[in-house]
Parts: structure tokens; C-alpha cells; sequence
């Protein structure tokens, strides 16, 4: 029975929770937890979940009933198993959770997570009087200062790319979002941390960083010069931490791309040509509706002055489908966007209804059917995009980071500066480099490359035009 005590954190949503995962693992390290792959072995079990879709949300609960089962299981073995949920169905539903869910000893939302040891020992003592506890409040204290910085090795483990949240939560209010209640106003961290942070990351091997936040271009965080600095200034900083490769930020809002945010994607060659612009509708009348505060010709706008400073510039986009009061008319020219934007990817999902949202409660609810079959018809015109943007790429010779082993022996996966899996056949001590390669195939998901010898590393023209 000694040894030092087993994690499990299981994390849902965006890239965020697996920032915020990393994060807990690291704070309760020093408590002497290891992290173990197999929830079956775990002392602690945290679930890291997400609210944005009822879909999401309710998978927490059917994990949770998993998770009681092994909490069962342990205790018959005389082994106490403790079960936490964060994130943010913690936030949103809080009490809820303990009264669905018996199993659950600690629910912990995104802005209190940094006191889980505290926590965790409250909840210890709470659990001999019979009682759980939930920590769901906004503290006035800054939770980065409180955060327990990995080890070298913990980072190390957790390979060549990695995430830094630059700035959290959300004053936009779409309609249908439920992020600004559940992760609060929006916060930026101070430029020094984070390019400490990013230091400690390229220190111990990480190459690539996206800066992350949940509307990331709004970033005004404090600079070292006593000023305010915006997400084009911070990426020029963080570009200059030696040993950092390439850069990436996500997710960013339409409305809040501004020149500084352009001129760096024609500057800064370390900042990859692809850039995560969510539109969720091409109606005027819908993303009013949803308070998105630009309309389709703005958006489309913001796209012509990007590709003007970057013309490989690669764009990907969420999309909801089913908003209430959406026509067939509005779903038009949600698909007239698509096809003149040509992505290279999106997301698409139907409209779910969250409580606390205004959109919720809309009296013109689009029904499931219709919504499953526009759904449909936006998969079938992203696919189609996204297949002649990969097939653009036979042939091109372009940079990939080699990350990890791949799905055959002697294969090496990477990712290409437009953010595509890329498979290659390359020895293991090449993990961590940034490497030329020549795209030989293409498959429906990733695509096909060999090395280039040493000397072929230009690029081939321009992607831009691939849009049709
Ligand atoms: N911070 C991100 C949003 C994260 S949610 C951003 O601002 O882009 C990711 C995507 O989920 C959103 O872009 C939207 O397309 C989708 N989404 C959010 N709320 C939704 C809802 N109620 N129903 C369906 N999709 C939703
Ligand atoms: Fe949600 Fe993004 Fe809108 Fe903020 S900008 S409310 S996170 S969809
Ligand atoms: Fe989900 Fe919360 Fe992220 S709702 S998408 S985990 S901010």
C-alpha cells in the first residue's frame, strides 16, 4: 500500500483544458501523485470537462458512472479512490453534479483549480463527515501566480509541442456560448510570465508553442515596458526565445484582428501560415442574431488583408448549423462562405441550446431533423475544400516538426506549417527537429512525405489559390 499515489486526469473540450490538465498534475506532483494511463490504477480522478455542447456535457455523467464503478471496486480491495470533477461542467452545474453523481468527493471549477491540494485535503476531511465539496467561485487572486511550474522532465514527457494560455475567458457574449459564465471575464497574463513560461518550455525541447486563450487576438496583457501589449507584440517576443521553432495562437475572434495582428503574419517567419478564424455563419441576419458583431463581408475583409500579408495563409473556421431562426436562405450563405473562403478545414456542429444562454430560450428553435440535414450538406462542402487543399500540396516541399513515432514502424508524424498531419518515414532521433519534406501522397487525413535532401527546401508557389 505505499508508493506514491496515482493520478488519472482525463481531459474533454478545448485546448485549454489540456493546459489546465497539465497544470493540475503539476500542482499536486509535490503531494507525491504520479500520473498513471489507467483510471483503474488511480487513487485521484480528476475529469477536466466541457459545457459548450449538451452533447459534451452529458458525456461527463456517463464517464462519471464508469468511474463509480472502479470507486466500488477499490473500495471492496480497501483501496479509497477520490473522484474530482473540473472544468467547466464543474462551473456551470456545480452542486447539480453531487446530486447526479454520489461518487463525486470534489467539484472544482476553472478559476479555482490552482487550490486543488487544499482542496483536496478538505474534501478528505469533508468525506469522513459524509460531504462533498464544491469550489466553483471567481477569487480576486491572479490563479497563474499560484501554479506550481513542471519539471523538466514532466515537460519533456510531454513531447516537442505545447500550449500556453496567454489570456482566459470571454467579454464577446455570443448568443449561444456558454464560456464567458463558465471561465469569467477575460483575463490576460502578463507578458513576463508568459515568456518565462515559453523559456522553460524551449529549455526542455518543446519546439513549437501555440499561445492559447479563448478569445487569444483580444490579449492586452501587461508588458515589461510598463505598457500594455497586444497578441502581434507578444508574438514577436516569444518568436525571439531561442530554440522556438514555429508559432501558432488560438482561438481568435474576427472583430478583434487588428494591423499589428496582420503585419506579424507577414514578419514573423517563425508564425505558421494558418490561422484558426471561426466564422459560425455566413447570414448577416444570423450573426446578428448571435452578436457576433461583424458581418460576412466584414470577415471576408479581414481574410483579404491577411492573404495580402500572407498569401499561404491557411484558414479554418467553426461553423453552427440551426441557429434559432435560421433559414434555408441563411444556410445559403453560410455555404456561399465556405466556398469563397476555401478552408482548409472547419469544424461543424448543430446549434445546442445551453442554459443561461439568450439563445436558449428563442421561441423559433430550428428542428433536429433540419438541422442534422444542413449539418450534412456543410461537412460534404468543408470535406471538399479540405481534400483539394491537401491534394494542392503533392509535390510541395515544406517544413514539418517532427513530433512522434507514427502508425507504421520507422515512421515519424509531423505536422506541415498549415497544421496537417504529416507521415515520414524517418529515423527516431529525428523527433524534435524541424525537417524539409517532400509531400509524396495524400490521404484523407494526413498527408504522405519524404525527406528532401539538403538543399531543396524552397517552397512550391502559393496555396492561396487552392480555394475551389
Ligand atoms: N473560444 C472559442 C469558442 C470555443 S467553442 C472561440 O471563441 O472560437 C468552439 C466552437 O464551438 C465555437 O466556435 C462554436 O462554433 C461552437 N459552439 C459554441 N457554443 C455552441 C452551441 N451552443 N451549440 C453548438 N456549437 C457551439
Ligand atoms: Fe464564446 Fe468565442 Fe463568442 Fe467568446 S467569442 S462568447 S468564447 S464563441
Ligand atoms: Fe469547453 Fe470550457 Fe473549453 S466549455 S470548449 S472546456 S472553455
Amino acid at each position: 500500500m505505499s508508493g506514491p499515489r496515482k493520478l488519472y486526469v482525463k481531459s474533454y473540450g478545448c485546448q485549454m483544458n489540456v493546459y489546465d490538465s497539465h497544470r493540475m498534475a503539476d500542482l499536486l506532483a509535490p503531494e507525491g501523485f504520479v500520473e498513471t494511463a489507467a483510471p483503474e490504477d488511480a487513487d485521484l480522478i480528476v475529469l477536466n470537462t466541457c459545457h459548450i455542447r449538451e452533447k459534451a456535457a452529458e458525456k461527463v455523467y456517463s464517464e462519471l458512472g464508469r468511474v463509480a464503478k472502479l470507486k466500488q471496486d477499490a473500495a471492496r480491495d480497501g483501496r479509497r479512490v477520490t473522484v474530482a470533477v473540473a472544468g467547466c461542467v464543474a462551473q456551470a452545474e456545480g452542486q447539480e453534479i453531487i446530486r447526479r453523481a454520489p461518487a463525486v468527493d470534489l467539484v472544482v471549477g476553472p478559476q479555482s483549480y490552482h487550490r486543488l491540494p487544499d482542496l483536496l485535503a478538505r474534501a478528505e476531511r469533508e468525506h469522513r463527515r459524509g460531504e462533498r465539496v464544491v469550489a466553483t467561485e471567481f477569487p480576486i487572486e491572479d490563479k497563474f501566480a499560484f501554479l506550481t511550474p513542471p519539471t523538466t522532465s514532466a515537460t519533456r514527457a510531454r513531447g516537442v509541442t505545447a500550449f500556453v494560455t496567454v489570456q482566459e475567458g470571454c467579454d464577446r457574449f455570443c448568443t449561444f456560448c456558454v464560456v464567458p459564465y463558465t471561465r469569467g471575464a477575460e483575463v490576460s497574463r502578463p507578458a513576463a510570465t508568459i515568456i518565462a513560461e515559453v523559456r522553460h518550455l524551449a529549455d526542455a525541447g518543446v519546439r513549437e508553442v501555440t499561445l492559447i486563450g479563448q478569445n487569444v487576438n483580444a490579449y492586452h496583457g501587461d508588458g515589461p515596458d510598463g505598457r500594455t501589449w497586444t497578441l502581434a507584440q507578444l508574438l514577436e517576443r516569444v518568436a525571439e526565445v531561442p530554440g522556438i521553432a514555429r508559432l501558432r495562437y488560438t482561438t481568435s475572434h474576427p472583430r478583434d484582428v487588428d494591423d499589428g495582428l496582420i503585419a506579424v503574419h507577414r514578419d514573423l517567419p517563425q508564425l505558421a501560415p494558418q490561422l484558426h478564424l471561426p466564422v459560425q455563419s455566413g447570414s448577416d441576419r444570423v450573426l446578428a442574431a448571435m452578436n457576433r458583431r461583424h458581418t460576412g463581408a466584414d470577415y471576408l475583409r479581414v481574410i483579404e488583408r491577411l492573404r495580402a500579408a500572407r498569401p499561404d495563409l491557411a484558414l479554418t473556421s467553426d461553423f453552427i448549423v440551426g441557429f434559432p431562426g435560421e433559414t434555408e436562405a441563411d444556410f445559403g450563405d453560410t455555404l456561399r462562405i465556405v466556398d469563397e473562403v476555401g478552408y482548409s478545414g472547419a469544424f461543424s456542429f448543430k446549434y445546442s441550446a445551453r442554459p443561461g444562454t439568450p439563445a436558449a430560450s428563442a421561441d423559433d428553435q430550428v428542428a433536429e431533423d433540419v438541422k442534422s440535414e444542413r449539418l450534412a450538406r456543410l461537412q460534404d462542402a468543408i470535406n471538399r475544400h479540405h481534400a483539394a487543399f491537401n491534394a494542392g500540396c503533392r509535390g510541395m516541399t515544406f517544413d514539418v516538426l517532427l513530433e512522434k513515432p507514427g502508425r507504421l514502424p520507422g515512421q515519424l508524424t509531423g505536422r506541415s506549417p498549415y497544421l496537417q498531419p504529416v507521415q515520414v518515414m524517418a529515423d527516431t532521433h529525428l523527433i524534435g527537429e524541424m525537417v524539409a519534406v517532400t509531400v509524396t501522397d495524400i490521404g484523407t487525413n494526413s498527408l504522405f512525405g519524404a525527406l528532401t535532401a539538403p538543399g531543396r527546401q524552397e517552397m512550391k508557389p502559393a496555396l492561396a489559390a487552392l480555394g475551389a
